[in-house]
């Protein structure tokens, strides 16, 4: 599940992880960065606003970092006992906010993250699609900002700009969804593209 901050990401994976749950399936929830005890402290480095003087590759290889941990440690395993994985962010989430926010390139971020992958991909990406400024405006109600939030709006623009293009160039794998539809419609258009997807 991905989208721009603030763009209802979590709400919609509970929605499916019950859905999904009453139907039959084992499902396991992962959040990135972080679902592991190294990657949540890998998170707390990465999101706390002291470290301004963080370098763009530091911080797309850690977000890789946390994503290897996960990989290997909660996704592969899960995957191996046939259950479904339902991951809050993942690769495109570096894809869009360093390859094209920070603007090392999208290539770069899957090249390096091809080590943490492996030959674990997602089958189905849903892109949360909202205007940048929306999901900040979102965010700055619930709680305070972290790093990445405290961005200034030209790069949350960016990124849900390359959200869009992804969306666009590999529309097989990345199914955007309208962000400010109510909480209901877009949890039957997600369950209507899960079935479609899964069960037809
Ligand atoms: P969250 O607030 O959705 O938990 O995500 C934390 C922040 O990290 C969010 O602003 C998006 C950002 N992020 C990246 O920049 N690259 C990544 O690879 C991931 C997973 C998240």
């Amino acid at each position: 599940m991905e989208g721009p901050d603030g763009s209802g990401k979590t709400t919609q994976i509970e929605l499916l992880e019950t859905y999904l749950e009453n139907k039959g399936y084992d499902i396991v929830i992962a959040r990135e960065p972080g679902g592991t005890v190294i990657g949540e402290a890998v998170r707390e480095i990465i999101l706390n606003p002291e470290y301004q003087e963080m370098s763009h590759m530091t911080e797309l290889l850690l977000y890789a970092a946390a994503r290897a941990q996960l990989v290997n440690q909660v996704i592969r395993p899960a995957l191996a006992e046939g259950k479904a994985v339902i991951c809050d962010r993942f690769v495109e989430s570096s894809a869009v906010y360093q390859g094209i926010g920070r603007g090392l390139g999208v290539d770069t971020v899957y090249e390096v993250n091809n080590y943490a992958l492996g030959d674990v991909k997602p089958q189905l990406t849903i892109f949360m699609d909202l205007d940048a400024e929306d999901g900040i405006r979102r965010k700055k109600d619930q709680a305070e900002l972290d790093r990445m939030e405290l961005e200034d709006m030209s790069f949350h623009k960016r990124v849900v700009e390359g959200y869009r293009h992804l969306a666009q160039l590999y529309p097989e794998r990345i199914v955007p969804i309208d962000a400010t539809l109510p909480i209901d419609t877009i949890h039957s258009m997600l369950v209507k593209e899960v079935e479609r997807r899964f069960f037809s």
